[in-house]
């Protein structure tokens, strides 16, 4: 397995994805001769993981069972272990649509903070292309690295650890997109066009608050950035359930004895509590002149 390539059979060292139920799920790393817990029971690596086809249905020590998944970017996103704030698939989605991201692509990116959008962008520009992604924070880096590792993707990244308002992103004029999720992206502009190919690309900031925005949109004109458009996405999810109504009485006068019933429906009620604001997405582009 690797989180670009998709493989039929668990092996030793995969990360699989553990489906107990829905929003029910967690990662493990397989090896021989471990054993993970679950509610329904204990799950053998040797017996119930590895050799099995990915998708298949694992019944527990208990008797329940669970589903073992392929791990993707997105199911990643939904499990990775927190070491900061992290982007969630309806802001990736779009990043990765407006930064015009494609197999091929060189991308630059800080910080890495848990890696959730740098799996994304990876799986996105792989076979040909590469991400070269910044983290000041030497833990943060270095965790990140290893997952990278351990996720064989390892080949499509370069975790750089420096400052990338003081350093930029180690690279020059080889990137079609930059993205920029830190506190203060008004100060890595001027390193975000340097990392953008001469003849031109993609750029886009993440900030939780306005103020973030204005600072940025102000360092994007000073540097000449065009097509600037900021931009917030909210997602509504929706329940499908049935539901039941009466049947109306239309009077029917001339039918002694009317008959009354239920009539059953599909309808897509909106979950009561919805995510909220995430962070505006502003995104430029580097002009050709
Ligand atoms: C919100 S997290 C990024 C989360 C990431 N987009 C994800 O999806 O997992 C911000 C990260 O930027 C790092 N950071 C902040 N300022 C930085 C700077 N000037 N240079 C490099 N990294 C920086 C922080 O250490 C933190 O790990």
């Amino acid at each position: 397995m690797s989180f670009v390539e998709y493989e039929e059979l668990i092996k030793e060292g995969d990360t699989a994805i553990i489906f107990l139920g829905h929003g029910s799920m967690f990662p493990v790393q397989v090896q021989h001769g471990a054993q993970t817990q679950t509610k329904y029971g204990v799950i053998r690596h040797s017996a119930h993981l590895i050799g099995q086809p990915y998708g298949s249905r694992v019944t527990c020590s208990k008797g329940g069972w669970v589903y073992v998944l392929h791990p993707t970017p997105e199911l990643w996103t939904l499990n990775l272990p927190h070491r900061t704030q992290i982007l969630y698939s309806t802001d990736i989605s779009i990043i990765t649509m407006m930064l015009e991201l494609k197999p091929g692509s060189i991308v630059c990116e800080s910080g890495t903070g848990s890696g959730s959008l740098s799996h994304a962008i990876i799986r996105t520009v792989a076979p040909t292309g590469h991400l070269h992604t910044v983290e000041f924070h030497q833990q943060r880096a270095q965790k990140a690295e290893e997952e990278f590792r351990e996720h064989r993707v390892d080949r499509w990244v370069t975790v750089r650890n420096q400052d990338v308002c003081k350093n930029g992103f180690g690279v020059s004029h080889v990137a079609d997109a930059v993205f920029l999720d830190i506190p203060s992206p008004w100060e890595a502009i001027g390193h975000a066009k340097d990392a953008l190919k001469v003849e031109g690309g993609r750029l886009c900031s993440f900030s939780p608050c306005i103020e973030q925005v204005q600072r940025t949109c102000q360092a994007l004109a000073e540097h000449g950035f065009i097509e600037v458009t900021t931009l917030e996405i909210l997602l509504r999810e929706y329940n499908v359930r049935t539901a039941n109504l009466p049947l109306p009485d239309l009077g029917g006068a001339l039918d002694p004895l009317p008959v009354l019933g239920e009539a059953q429906f599909k309808i897509g009620v909106p979950l009561k509590e919805t995510v909220g604001h995430t962070g505006y997405l502003t995104f430029a582009s580097k002009s050709l002149f």
